[in-house]
């Protein structure tokens, strides 16, 4: 290789690696392997040792991996960022014993003292800096570029095993301490069942998901997304301590999660066995790792050491290689959703990989085969790494047939013909034709009797036999049926008509929210369903509402309030929701529900930020039930902030710059009947059993 080849090669392997830590820290959606992402970086690294005409400040191997948005930053941020007191580093990794060995002869050679090693998990999720000032949690950053992180502090307080406050009594100063922010295997295979029933793209793997879930706007939903926390460095210049391993027992003993699969180790033999050892058994552990951390324990000895700009050269990370097989594509298939998106899916050969069979693995959308470059008789890479779906991280091209052409994903529904469209913020197409493709009718009909739904007695072959009779096209018509329609299915005699019947006469007596979620509107599950449902309180209010009121609602943005608005819009949706409303469906809540409680907050619009004693939701409710409204951001329009414990900064300050007062949570009940005291969850559910019942 000459130098201009070695140049454009080192341009060529930034852009990748670049581009690839986007996808990787910022949008959580990584498209290379770790291992090819690791392989292409140690390249990069041994081509600017040789070529160091050619170093660059920002090149990729002396800056660490940002999950910093900038897109998000121009549009104003959406969490605050604040200075790391020392830098959040990464650590030198390698996937090979050898260079492992030369770490620990490095280390001997140059420290002529006696020192051990701390061997530990690497821990496959999103890194997370806690700072604690007198004992009691002061913030939460994440790592971002390094140099700054966004605070997050308000999620951090939601994960069950971080402390808001130390055991023990403690001076008013600071100390910092660094771990991860995981995903358990059990909490990602909940949150990607959830995402899939609602046709939203599942996380790649857990650490993804809670990179993700540490990122959500929502603290109550962090709350609720299992994450767990485990830490692992205290920054030697942050406390003294002759050890790391005693700086984790302290850690420990003030109340701290930390590891107890650390162990000490000396010499080559003992790290290599602890490798060994949890090469295997790390698949018994309830949440992903990738590798091994090893970390020499003296911190007299790391401070002798030093950091290079990337790394501290006291430590270094033994990866584990993920298991791979390689297997052809046999076909790829697109397969249509509920809400008509189109998912296109490879068909393998099947293989055998980390103790299941392997036959398909989906390919997401027309970016990643694209990405991949991915053709039918190609041989694809797949992989399970932490992941639980097995996924296709590349093709090996030098195995391609001679006749592979690229793939064309499909300009018509592979259902019922309609051309496909694609939003310009929409990485899926979907097909248009929601009322005449026959397996979208199929998909809302059945998501409509679901158990979570209206929970109506007919399963998938129910829906296609009534669907092919020609009986059922939208959901009311189930409500049209009677025990001569019912036998014309294959199978079904009187009494299945009978049962059937009866657990139709009962979705009568199904919550407005409940229905709301059963009409099956993109992305609207039965959370959102819930808020909406609490805020309206009726259909007639919810028709009314604008897009811009829609995400007043938590939790609803600028993706579900278009969907809900046009939705709601569309004639053919009223239509259906009038006949559903005429057979006796629940399209407000209850009776007994009351809308509100006060008119105390009549013509208020006001604006929440902080930690409050209850959760923010639950104050949101409490503005509605007293008749207020709740606005996301502080305008001219705003009446008051309330402010509970650490609002947001730019909130406070576009108060004090617009002259609008900022309550506290005290002052804010005092205004309140019985200080807001009576509050919904206390209120009766809605029921309509007592109704007379439309079929007797
Ligand atoms: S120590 C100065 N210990 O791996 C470096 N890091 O790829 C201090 N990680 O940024 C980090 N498990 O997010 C350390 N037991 C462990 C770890 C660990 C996972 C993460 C950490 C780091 C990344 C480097």
């Amino acid at each position: 290789m000459d130098s201009a080849q070695a140049y454009s090669r080192i341009l060529a392997l930034r852009k990748l690696l670049s581009e690839n830590a986007r996808l990787y820290y910022v949008e959580n959606a990584p498209v290379m392997s770790d291992y090819d992402y690791d392989q292409a970086m140690h390249e990069l690294e041994r081509l600017e040792d040789e070529y160091p005409q050619y170093a660059a400040e920002d090149s990729p191997t002396v800056r660490v991996g940002s999950d910093i948005d900038e897109d998000r930053g121009r549009r104003g941020g959406d969490f605050v960022q604040r200075p790391h007191k020392y830098p959040m580093l990464s650590l030198s990794n390698t996937y090979s014993m050898e260079e492992i060995a030369e770490f620990v002869s490095r280390a001997e050679k140059s420290l002529n003292t006696d020192f051990s090693y701390s061997c530990e998990l690497k821990f496959d999720g999103t890194a997370i800096c806690l700072t604690y000032k007198g004992g009691e949690l002061l913030t939460a950053l994440t790592r971002g570029d390094g140099e700054k992180g966004d605070d997050v502090t308000a999620n951090a307080l939601r994960i069950k095993n971080i402390p808001s406050k130390l055991k023990g009594s403690f001076p008013d100063s600071e100390f910092e301490i660094r771990g991860e922010v995981l995903m358990p295997f059990s909490a990602f295979d909940a949150l990607n069942a959830e995402r899939e029933a609602m046709e939203e793209a599942p996380f790649a793997n857990p650490r993804n998901a809670a990179s993700g879930s540490l990122k959500l706007l929502d603290p109550d939903e962090v709350g609720h997304r299992g994450l767990i926390c485990t830490l692992y460095h205290i920054p030697a210049q942050s406390v003294t301590f002759p050890t790391h391993d005693d700086s984790m027992k302290a850690a420990e003993s003030w109340g701290l999660p930390v590891s107890h699969e650390r162990r000490i180790c000396h010499g080559l033999d003992e790290i290599r066995d602890y490798i060994d050892y949890w090469d295997k058994a790390r698949r018994e552990l309830p949440y992903a790792t990738d590798g091994i951390v090893i970390k020499i324990n003296e911190l007299e000895a790391q401070r002798a050491l030093g950091y290079t700009a990337k790394s501290p050269r006291w430590a270094v990370a033994y990866k584990f290689k993920a298991e791979q097989a390689l297997t052809p594509v046999k076909s790829i298939d697109y397969q249509v959703g509920r809400t008509g998106a189109v998912t296109p899916v490879a068909n393998l050969e099947p293989v055998f990989l980390s103790g299941t069979m392997v036959r398909r693995a989906t390919l997401n959308n027309a970016d990643q085969m694209e990405l991949l470059d991915i053709r039918v008789g190609d041989s694809v890479y797949v992989e399970k790494g932490g992941e639980i779906i097995p996924k296709i991280t590349g093709v090996e091209k030098s195995l391609r047939p001679a006749w592979a052409v690229p793939p064309k994903f499909p300009e018509r529904c592979p259902d019922c013909g309609a051309l496909l469209e694609r939003r310009e913020d929409e990485a899926r197409h979907f097909c248009p034709n929601q009322l005449g493709c026959p397996t979208q009718i199929k998909g809302r009909l059945l998501h409509f009797c679901s158990r979570k739904a209206m929970d109506i007695n007919a399963g998938p072959a129910t829906v296609a036999g009534l669907y092919e009779l020609g009986l059922v096209r939208t959901p009311s018509d189930f409500y049209t049926l009677d025990a001569a329609s019912l036998t014309r299915l294959d199978g079904w005699k009187e009494k299945s008509a009978s049962n059937f019947l009866k657990s139709l006469a009962r979705t009568r007596a199904v919550s407005f929210e409940r229905v709301l979620y059963a009409l099956g509107i993109r992305y609207v599950g039965e959370t959102t369903a819930r808020a909406v449902a609490r805020h309206f309180g009726n259909i007639d209010a919810l028709a009314a509402a604008s897009v811009e009121e829609l995400t007043l609602i938590p939790d609803v943005g600028e993706t579900i309030a278009p969907s809900i608005y046009e939705f709601i819009c569309d004639a053919r949706n009223s239509v259906e929701i009038q006949k559903l409303r005429s057979f006796g469906l629940q399209f407000s809540i209850g009776e007994g529900d009351q809308k509100t409680l006060s008119p105390a907050l009549e013509g208020l619009t006001i604006v929440i930020s902080g930690n409050f004693t209850v959760s923010r939701d639950d104050i949101a409710e409490l503005i509605s039930l007293h008749s207020g409204k709740r606005s996301s951001s502080v305008s001219s329009k705003t009446s008051f902030l309330l402010a509970g414990d650490k609002p947001g900064p730019e909130k406070l300050r576009k108060c004090s710059e617009l002259g609008i007062k900022v309550i506290d949570e005290a002052a804010f009940r005092d205004m309140l009947p019985d200080r807001g005291a009576t509050h919904s969850s206390s209120l009766p559910s809605s029921s309509g059993a007592q109704e007379p019942s439309l079929f007797g």
